[in-house]
C-alpha cells in the first residue's frame, strides 16, 4: 500500500482536474474526475477510445452510486451482492447526476463500479464523487495488471501512476445493464454469470454484438497484442510462441495456469500476452475450458484474434 502522503498527491492531483494511473483489483484504471469535462475528454484522447464510447464511474459507496444511477429492485440486489467486487451496473442515469454528458457519451444511462480495491477506495472517497477510469490501455489494446503496464502507455502522460502490484482478479468486471425489469449482460468478465443467476435468476444475453450497441466498446477486435493469435490450438506450429493451460500443454513459453485453474489463468492472461506479443509474431493459445471465468477469458480472446 503506498504511503499516505502518495494517496493524498493522487487526490489532490484529481481535484486539480489532472488524471493518475489507478489500481483495482480487476485491471488498471485511467482515472480522472467524473464531473470534469476537460478531463474526461483528456481521458478520450489520451487512448484514442471513440467519443461513442461510455466510461465507467467509480464510486467509494452505495450512496455515492445512488447520486449518479437509478437503481431498481434487480439492481439493487446485485449491489447489495456483489459491490465492492468486480461487477458493473448500467442503469438509467440520475437527474442531477454531477457525472458530465461526455462520460456518458451522450446516454441517458450510466455505468457504475464500486471496487473492491483499498487503494481505489481510499482515493475515491478522499476525492469524495465519483471518478471515471476505462481500463488504463491505449484503445482497442491488452489492459494493464501491473503499474509497469500503465507506464509503458501513459509514462509521459501521467505524473502520478499508483502502484498497487499485480491486479488479483486481471480481468474487467461483468457489465450488466439493469434498465426495465430485465437484466442483459452486456460485457463477459470476472464476476461468472452463473454466480449473478444465483441471485437474480437467468440473464438476458445479446445475442450477437450488434445487439449490444449499449456496450459499444465490446463490438470488434480488443484487447489485442500486435503478434497475430490462433485459438485452441494443442499442437503449435514451429514459428508460434505457445501459451499453455493446465498439465497438458507441454513446450509452452508461458502457462496460464500449469494446474488448469481458471481464476489462475485469468489474472495471468494480460500479462503473459504483453510478455509474448514482446518476443512473437505469432501466439498459439491452447484451448480453455468455456465455463466459469473461461467464459470471459474466451471472450477476451476471441476478441484478441480477430484481424486487423
Ligand atoms: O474492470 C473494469 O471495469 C475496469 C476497471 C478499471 O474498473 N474498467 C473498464 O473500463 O474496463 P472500460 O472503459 O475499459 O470498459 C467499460 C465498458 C465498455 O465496454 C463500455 O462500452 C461499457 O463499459 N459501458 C460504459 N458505460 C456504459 C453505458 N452507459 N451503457 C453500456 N455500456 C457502457
Ligand atoms: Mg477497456
Amino acid at each position: 500500500m503506498p504511503d499516505d502522503r502518495t494517496l493524498n498527491l493522487a487526490i489532490k492531483a484529481l481535484k486539480a482536474g489532472e488524471l493518475i494511473g489507478l489500481p483495482t483489483e480487476t485491471v488498471y484504471g485511467l482515472a480522472g474526475d467524473a464531473g470534469n469535462a476537460d478531463a474526461v475528454a483528456r481521458i478520450y484522447a489520451l487512448k484514442g477510445r471513440p467519443a461513442f464510447n461510455p466510461l465507467i464511474a467509480h464510486v467509494s459507496s452505495k450512496e455515492m452510486a445512488d447520486e449518479i444511477g437509478q437503481f431498481n429492485e434487480l439492481a439493487n440486489a446485485l449491489a447489495e451482492a456483489f459491490w465492492p467486487g468486480p461487477l458493473t451496473l448500467v442503469v438509467p442515469s440520475e437527474t442531477g447526476s454531477t457525472v458530465t454528458e461526455l462520460a456518458r457519451a451522450g446516454l441517458d444511462t450510466q455505468a457504475i463500479r464500486f471496487p473492491d480495491h483499498p487503494i481505489a477506495q481510499t482515493i475515491i472517497s478522499g476525492f469524495d464523487a465519483p471518478i471515471v477510469a476505462p481500463s488504463a490501455n491505449l484503445s482497442g489494446q491488452i489492459s494493464p495488471t501491473r503499474a509497469s503496464h500503465v507506464r509503458e502507455s501513459f509514462g509521459e502522460a501521467l505524473d502520478i501512476i499508483i502502484d498497487g502490484g499485480a491486479s488479483v482478479l486481471g480481468l474487467e468486471s461483468t457489465v450488466i445493464a439493469c434498465l426495465e425489469d430485465e437484466a442483459t449482460l452486456l460485457r463477459s468478465g470476472t464476476l461468472p454469470v452463473e454466480e449473478i443467476a444465483d441471485i437474480i435468476g437467468p440473464l438476458r444475453r445479446s445475442e450477437t454484438d450488434n445487439e449490444a450497441p449499449r456496450s459499444p466498446g465490446m463490438l470488434s477486435r480488443h484487447y489485442a497484442p500486435d503478434a497475430s493469435l490462433r485459438l485452441n490450438v494443442t499442437s503449435p506450429s514451429a514459428d508460434e510462441m505457445f501459451l499453455g493451460f493446465g498439465p497438458a500443454s507441454l513446450n509452452a513459453a508461458l502457462n496460464l495456469s500449469d494446474t488448469g485453474d481458471l481464476t489462475e489463468a485469468a489474472a495471468n492472461l494480460y500479462h503473459y500476452l504483453r510478455t509474448l506479443d514482446k518476443t512473437a509474431a505469432k501466439i498459439a493459445v491452447a484451448p480453455i475450458p468455456d465455463i466459469g471465468l473461461g467464459l470471459a477469458i474466451n471472450d477476451r480472446l476471441r476478441r484478441a484474434a480477430l484481424s486487423k
